[in-house]
């Protein structure tokens, strides 16, 4: 099994401030994970690491079996999807949905003047479809709802048919209705083989979709534990991470969390 992401005591300081400590971390083909920790954990800046968007202070991290700082990133961000909140400010309100999603071939927000290929319509129609937001592609970005939005962030992210899937947060902002939809349609990518490997940042393990594999706890910046789900997702653990007597229920495929009282 080849090593999609290989992080080897890769440290993030801004002036004063270590933001990832030493993190050691190797993803592999195949597998689906999940990034849970505390509110300034260090989940964002991991995942700006594995986007290849931000290089470690100390440490070396291999991406997709680039090395950061010896390979052109360049290259490398086109086989590398990524949806977040951050990111998602950047597209023009007034794109159209199909255009938000097309763009990702080319790797720019909001051109609409390079000569799309029909595959490559077709192929973000496919998305959208498989989203459940294709009846969506002729209007605007910004008239959408939150949910909408996510949605269309994700098939945006898969344009390029990437190696590594990488989403922040993405039900963040969500009604139970469009979580569960989310959840729904993260679990079928995680189920088919063909999808990218995965990565996916989260606030709450409700939100975990069925068929992902991985779990990795950080605790202030470093990693508090990292494995198989049903190894690593323990009360015990999680209380841990977020410094909180939690009980922690798994059935049906689905997690739940809540204090110990
Ligand atoms: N450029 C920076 N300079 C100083 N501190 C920073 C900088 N960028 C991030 N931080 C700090 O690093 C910590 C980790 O930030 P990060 O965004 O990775 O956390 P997170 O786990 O994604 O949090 P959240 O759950 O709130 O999204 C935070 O305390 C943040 O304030
Ligand atoms: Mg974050």
């Amino acid at each position: 099994m080849s090593s999609v992401l290989d992080l080897q005591a890769v440290t993030v300081r801004r002036g004063t401030k270590t933001i990832l400590d030493s993190v050691d971390w190797q993803v592999n083909e195949g597998e689906r994970w999940v990034i849970l920790g505390r509110n300034g954990a260090g989940k964002t800046t991991l995942l700006q690491i594995a986007a290849a968007r931000m290089h470690p202070t100390a440490g070396t991290a291999e991406v997709l079996g680039e090395r950061l700082g010896r390979t052109d990133v360049f290259g490398l961000r086109p086989r590398i999807g990524l949806a977040s909140a951050a990111l998602a400010e950047h597209i023009p309100a007034a794109e159209t949905v199909r255009n938000v999603v097309l763009t990702a071939a080319y790797g720019v927000t909001g051109r609409w003047t390079e000569a799309y290929e029909d595959f490559d319509t077709e192929r973000a129609d496919d998305l959208l479809a498989a989203f459940d937001v294709l009846p969506l592609a002729e209007r605007v970005f910004g008239t959408l709802s939150e949910g909408e939005r996510k949605r269309v962030q994700i098939a945006r992210a898969l344009m390029t048919d990437p190696e590594l899937l990488l989403l922040d947060e993405p039900a963040a902002g969500l009604d139970l209705g469009g979580r569960e939809e989310l959840v729904g349609a993260l679990s079928e990518l995680a189920s088919d083989p063909a999808s990218p490997v995965l990565v996916l940042v989260t606030h709450h393990v409700e939100e975990i979709p069925p068929g992902f594999t991985h779990v990795l706890l950080l605790k202030d910046g470093a990693v508090h534990r990292a494995g198989p789900l049903t190894e690593v997702l323990t009360a015990e653990n999680l209380s841990e991470a977020f410094a909180l007597p939690l009980i922690v229920a798994h059935g049906g495929g689905r997690w739940m969390a809540r204090a110990a009282r």
